[in-house]
């Protein structure tokens, strides 16, 4: 914890573990450190960051957040929950790390060595997944180093990751509240709270992280496959036979387990250099809409 926390003092970046996945964490409030992140990973800089704060009210010092992002504050955080709301006129991120924007992107992560690092720290960390820009997010300490380690000056290895993917990132901004980004926080349960989402805006402004690549491994990806062809690697789901390069998310069919899974089995089945990844089909509803939102994303279906 000492050298995470004297880096980040210094304007270095830290390797972090969260619920979700690795994150390259950074004082959000310092441009010079926040650029490093966006040189460490070869993003955009378009595309703003996530500021992770320890808790509720750290978050409404820097974002105005109306009573449906409280309530979904509330019920969710910490957790894999991400809130996109008006930047307060004082906030101290630094417009670096919200590309510009008028609005900025908060959450408070579920992890304890995040949280007593947040709070240990005492100010808002800037932290994208610590993969390098496009390729799949980290869940696991080795895969956060092998993408970004040579530019962190210190890393927590926090276990693999409990949910594996993403926070789910909604909008709370004037009208309706969308969804920007599906994760292990549903639809459903967004929904229940605060009413109908609508779906995110094609305009690039609102949402910047749609225009870019993501997730994507070497090999190409082929989706909804009832078996594997010769040469090709095979995430299955559900019961299916053992084979070689055969990767079961869950053989019980479990979508947490799959979503826990599903990037440490997209880079295992990558590493075999196979002529395809070929995915088997996975139902769309809770979780596994953020599981097959990723999956079309690997296989570069969507922008
Ligand atoms: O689970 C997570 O969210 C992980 C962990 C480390 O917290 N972080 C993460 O960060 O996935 P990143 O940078 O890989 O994805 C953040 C997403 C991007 O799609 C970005 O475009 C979007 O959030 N975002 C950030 N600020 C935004 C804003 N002001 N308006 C709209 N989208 C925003
Ligand atoms: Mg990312």
């Amino acid at each position: 914890m000492k050298p995470a926390l004297t880096a980040l003092r210094a304007g270095d970046l830290v390797i972090m573990p969260t619920e979700t996945v690795y994150g390259l964490a950074a004082d959000a409030r310092d441009a010079r450190a926040v650029a490093k992140i966006f040189a460490a990973k070869g993003r955009p800089r378009f595309n703003p960051l996530i500021a992770h704060v320890a808790d509720v009210s750290a978050a409404v010092a820097l974002a105005d957040m109306d009573s449906r992002a409280l309530r979904l504050a509330e019920a969710f955080w910490p957790g894999p929950l991400t809130l996109v709301a008006p930047a307060r006129p004082d906030c101290s991120v630094s417009d670096l790390a919200r590309a510009g924007l008028d609005t900025i992107a908060v959450r408070v992560p579920a992890h304890p060595l995040a949280l007593a690092l947040l709070r240990a720290f005492g100010g808002p960390l800037a932290a994208p997944s610590a993969n390098r820009s496009g390729r799949p997010s980290p869940t696991t300490l080795a895969a956060a180093l092998a993408e970004t380690g040579p530019y962190a000056a210190a890393a927590l290895d926090g276990g693999p990751c409990q949910v594996g993917l993403e926070s789910t990132v909604v909008s709370v901004l004037d009208g309706p509240p969308r969804l920007l980004r599906p994760g292990a926080v549903t639809r459903g349960q967004i929904e229940d709270l605060i009413g109908p989402l609508a779906e995110a805006e094609s305009d690039a402004r609102r949402s910047p992280g749609r225009l870019t690549r993501h997730y994507a491994p070497q090999a190409p990806v082929r989706l909804d496959a009832a078996a594997p062809r010769p040469g090709e690697a095979y995430l299955a789901f559900g019961p299916c036979p053992e084979g070689p390069a055969t990767f079961n998310l869950s053989a019980s069919g479990d979508l947490a387990e799959a979503a826990a899974n599903l990037f440490a089995f997209l880079r295992a089945a990558d590493a075999g250099s196979p002529v395809a990844i070929a995915v088997a089909p996975i139902p769309g509803t809770g979780l596994g809409e953020a599981i097959n939102d990723r999956l079309r994303r690997a296989a570069g279906w969507v922008g």
